[in-house]
């Protein structure tokens, strides 16, 4: 059976009783889908005692984002939790997670953190290494799960516990698509019939470069820019950005790049803002 804590001291005592064994925790927002479901079932197979926690964090909106229109569905996230054998759902609300109010000290993700995603969400990795800071300090996990469709967030994450010295392993876990190639994602329950043939467009364009790799990086990124260019000229798609950049720091990579690349994009169809990309090895 899957427990359900809102606080720091309920979750405490199943904490105490896996003192000396592997403990994992996935941190989500909530409105679970396959791909959370894959990171949670990853999760299972290497730890004795899995925490999920659900919390749609504040700190990572800005003001004209979907805050307020984002999904809550705690009824059937717990159920998906139960299904993946988690033993206990951490959901808290805002005054556990910051018992300060709006927190003076957060977590500078620093340059990484001010390109692609952090270019057109400014203060969002902010918001989310804050948050992951946060809620490692209250799960103490050994380990934690993160998911690829998020590179950036993985990358920084990566850094952040590296750079300050965090004692847990960080474990990144491939992208989970439907079967037409559409990451799955909390956001896709925006879309409208239309609107997600059009944001299949995102998916096609990453795998059309992949499919250029032997032929270096000027060549993914034609591929992948040439398959945007019709949704983009029938006004049905905004790209924000799309890249080749080195996971390790998330600048452009050069024309004689060699090693491991992500390809990466994000685009808003109608009102809805969509992020995908794919790992390559030129
Ligand atoms: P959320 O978007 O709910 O995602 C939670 C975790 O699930 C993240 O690690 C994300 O990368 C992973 N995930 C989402 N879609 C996936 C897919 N299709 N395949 C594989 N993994 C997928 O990311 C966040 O929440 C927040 O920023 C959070 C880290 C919880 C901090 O608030």
């Amino acid at each position: 059976m899957t427990a359900l804590v809102h606080t720091r001291a309920g979750l405490d005592p199943y904490l105490a009783g896996f003192a000396n064994s592997r403990r994992g925790v996935v941190m989500t927002m909530g409105a679970l889908h396959e791909g959370h479901a894959e990171l949670l079932r990853a999760a299972r197979r290497s730890c004795d005692l899995l925490v999920a926690t659900v919390f749609v964090n504040p700190l990572q909106f800005g003001p004209n984002e979907d805050f307020d229109r984002y999904p809550r569905t705690l009824d059937e996230d717990l159920k998906v939790c139960q299904s993946a054998g988690v033993d206990v759902v951490l959901a808290p609300a805002a005054d556990e997670v910051y018992p300060g109010g709006a927190p003076m000290v957060k977590v500078t993700p620093g340059p990484m953190g001010e390109v692609l995603e952090g270019e057109f969400r400014p203060g969002f990795f902010t918001g989310v290494l804050t948050v992951v800071n946060k809620l490692l300090n209250i799960t103490r996990p050994d380990v934690a799960f993160f998911g690829e469709k998020d590179a950036q967030q993985l990358a920084l994450v990566r850094r952040m516990a590296l750079d300050l010295n965090m004692n847990v392993e960080i474990v990144g876990v491939p992208t989970v698509r439907d079967t037409d190639g559409l990451a799955k994602s909390s956001r896709n329950r925006y879309l409208g019939e239309d609107e997600r043939v059009v944001a299949l467009s995102l998916s096609r364009a990453l795998f059309a470069g992949e499919g250029q790799t032997a032929r270096g990086p000027e060549a993914v990124r034609d591929a992948a820019r040439r398959t945007l260019v019709e949704p983009v000229e029938a006004g049905a798609l905004t790209v924000d950005y799309l890249a080749l950049v080195d996971p390790r720091d998330f600048t452009e990579v050069p024309a004689g790049h060699r090693g491991p690349a992500v390809l990466a994009v994000a685009a808003r169809v109608g009102s809805t803002r969509l992020i995908d990309n794919v790992p390559l090895t030129f």
